[in-house]
């Protein structure tokens, strides 16, 4: 039997923007999500109620005096997985903090239980008003996710800070509020560990061989695991981004101190997740002083021994029987093979139970907010991840780390 659809309310308020939040309900509905579209009668002078019924396949009301024998103002809130107001005005923002209720969206955020998703925009002047700073700080205290307003071009000639949000980056924070919620706690009693970052191999005091991981995508690891329960231990290699909120994090700089802070959780660990980028290799000799340039132009030849392989050892040695250890695999294709090739012979090479893929070939994924990746099973599952955000990534490797955990 198919689940029950996820049942999303996009409240409209009375806004310009209000044309983006078709996007975002087409992103909604392809999603395979139930929508209600409940736009205020603002909204409607923007974007007509043909357009909402067109693109949700439902009627769409205003007013609370429609269809009364339902009962909607209460029934929409009350049965809604998520409510999402894109754009919200800094009228709805006022109408929201204090409880007004003179219209069915408004009704709706007063009857709804479930995460409430809030997008504001409106001019610069208006954000920044004392009073609408006090309502959005009233709604966060209550729970309210208010997403801060992008900077850029406004209605007319003037830019700031107050644009809507790119209807691609509100639907993954609202992807992200659900996924938080269908998996709360299903990682809870376990003790997983993480990896992020990029290992440095010094040359002397002030020179390292490096990589271009940023840590982003292990940090969106340790949070997602994290708000799924989970007793999480990040092992950090020079990342330069705050702590994730209730982890431990452990800081290290070589590839040798990456493997020992691993070798140390691993028999404690549940789930190994080696997100970092530990260097291959490091240089025979360690200058105590910097190596100064020859007189004569020379150039300093630099000898390399390889490092340990910590994804091979801890997938080899299995410290923990039944622990789920998860490789990463940035690969580009050469002419021996295509990205899954390689990855699929890496997968076997290193004894990992899941291989998580990504073609870095442009060096698309460095830094970047967003990635995409094929996750390979060792038992031969092939879960393909579109590009999305690292933090819906990440879920969807907890998901299948969590579907391989034993009791
Ligand atoms: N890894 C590791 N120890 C190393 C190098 C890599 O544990 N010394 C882990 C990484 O954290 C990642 C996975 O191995 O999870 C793949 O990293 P990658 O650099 O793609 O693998 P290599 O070992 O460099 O692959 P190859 O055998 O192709 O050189």
């Amino acid at each position: 039997m198919r689940p029950d659809p996820i049942r999303v309310v996009l409240g409209v308020s009375g806004g310009i923007a209000a044309y983006k939040a078709c996007e975002l309900l087409r992103r909604f509905t392809e999603s395979g999500h139930d929508v209600t579209v409940v736009p205020t009668a603002a909204a409607l002078e923007f974007v007509g109620a043909p357009t909402w019924a067109a693109l949700s396949g439902k009627p769409v009301a205003t007013e609370v005096w429609a269809d009364v024998h339902e009962v909607p103002h209460v029934r929409i809130g009350q049965s809604a997985d998520l409510v999402v107001v894109a754009p919200a005005t800094a009228d709805l923002l006022a109408k929201a903090a204090h409880g007004l209720a003179d219209d069915l969206l408004t009704n709706t955020l007063l009857t709804a239980r479930c995460p409430v998703v809030l997008a504001p925009a409106m001019h610069t002047e208006m954000w920044e008003h004392p009073a609408t700073r006090a309502n959005v700080t009233t709604l966060r205290q209550r729970g309210v996710l208010v997403i801060e307003p992008a900077e850029g071009r406004l209605t007319g000639a003037d830019t700031g800070k107050g644009r809507l949000p790119e209807p691609a980056e509100i639907f993954e924070i609202c992807q992200e509020v659900l996924a938080g919620v269908s998996r709360s706690g299903d990682l809870a009693g376990r003790h997983v560990l993480v990896t992020a970052g990029g290992t440095r191999e010094y040359l002397d005091p002030v020179r390292f061989l490096g990589n271009r991981s940023s840590g982003l995508q292990g940090y969106a690891l340790a949070r997602a695991a994290a708000a799924r329960g989970a007793d999480v231990t990040l092992v950090a290699a020079n990342v330069a981004l705050p702590d994730p909120a209730g982890v431990k994090v452990v800081r290290v700089e070589s590839t040798a101190q990456l493997r020992d802070a691993v070798v140390a959780e691993a028999p404690s660990a549940d789930a190994v997740v080696m997100a970092a980028a530990p260097a291959d290799f490091r240089p025979v000799d360690v200058s105590d002083a910097k190596i100064k340039k020859a007189a004569d132009g020379s150039a300093p030849t630099v000898a390399l021994a390889q490092n340990p392989d910590i994804l091979r050892e801890i997938s080899t040695e299995r410290a923990r029987p039944g622990a789920v250890i998860v490789g990463f695999a940035a690969e580009t294709g050469d002419d021996t093979g295509t990205v899954l090739d390689l990855a699929r012979a890496k997968l076997a090479r290193k004894g990992c139970d899941l291989l998580v893929v990504n073609d870095v070939s442009g060096g698309a994924v460095f830094g970047s907010p967003d990635n995409e990746a094929v996750i390979l099973g060792a038992d031969g599952r092939v879960v393909e991840v579109p590009r999305g955000s690292k933090a819906a990534l990440a879920h969807v490797i907890w998901d299948e780390v969590a579907t391989r955990l034993q009791d």
